[in-house]
């Protein structure tokens, strides 16, 4: 069966609700980059899975917008929603385009691992920038594009530590991981990092702040190998 983020949905669902370290750190990062108090303040969670972060969005005061083109995905932001209520509100809609979105509506869009799933980043940050409000930011983690490029794999160094090994970074496009266990069999988009930074700043976009998080305890005890290396990077960018 090939899959895709629908037939992942479950799956998905379940391992984030688990506690996933990967899932709480990578929430938890691009949180850091918001204010602690967001009343007042609109937020559009673009490709928002099971609501992990609209949630915890909602939670800090904000009226949140949640979409992602999986029904599935949006079934289980519903169900979490309705056993229990943030105010986060949730629907099907492409990235790509953001039609159910109306234009300059929201101060925030916030993109945890999913810009680097939509298959045409242009048009995805073209629509960011249509809903943004003028002053607007967009916070968004995308896998670190240099190590968890396609297929990279772990190997035993000579000295018995784990490494990461990176193959092909410089050939973009959609790829599929051929772990049974990694979100990635659903496919990814992989995107050299000097092309994310080249499309943002076409698309109006000037650069606030770029992260590479250190892993933090949870997810060196989860996984020890990962301790010296960024799982992700962050982009804070500004409506230009
Ligand atoms: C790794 S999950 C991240 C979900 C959530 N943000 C989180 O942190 O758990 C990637 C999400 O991107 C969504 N996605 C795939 N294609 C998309 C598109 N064209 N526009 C918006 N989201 C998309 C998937 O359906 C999936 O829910």
């Amino acid at each position: 069966m090939t899959e895709s983020w629908d037939t992942i949905a479950d799956w998905y669902a379940e391992l984030v609700r688990s506690g996933s370290a990967l899932h709480d750190f990578s929430r938890d990062s691009l949180l850091g980059y918001l204010p602690e108090l967001l009343r007042g303040q609109r937020v559009l969670d673009l490709g928002c899975g099971e609501g992990i972060i609209a949630r915890a969005v909602a939670a800090r005061g904000a009226t949140v917008w949640g979409i992602d083109p999986s029904p599935r995905m949006i079934e289980h932001a519903r169900s979490a929603e309705k056993s229990q209520p943030t105010g986060a509100v949730f629907s099907v809609d492409d990235g790509c385009t953001l039609a159910t979105v109306a234009t300059a509506s929201v101060e925030w869009v916030t993109a945890g691992l999913s810009l680097n799933n939509v298959p045409d980043l242009d048009a995805a940050l073209a629509a960011v920038h249509r809903v943004l409000n003028p002053r607007g930011a967009l916070i968004f983690t995308v896998p670190h594009p240099c190590f968890e490029a396609p297929h990279a794999t772990w190997a035993q160094a000579g000295d018995g530590t784990m490494r990461r090994v990176v193959g092909d970074y410089l050939t973009e496009g959609f790829w599929r991981s051929s772990n049974p266990n990694g979100a990635r069999r659903a496919g990814n988009q992989h995107r050299k990092l000097s092309t994310y930074i080249t499309t943002l700043m076409r698309n109006g976009f000037k650069i606030a702040a770029v992260d590479e998080p250190t892993p933090d305890p949870r997810v060196v005890a989860a996984q020890p190998q990962r301790s010296g290396l960024p799982p992700f990077m962050l982009f804070d960018v500004r409506r230009a």
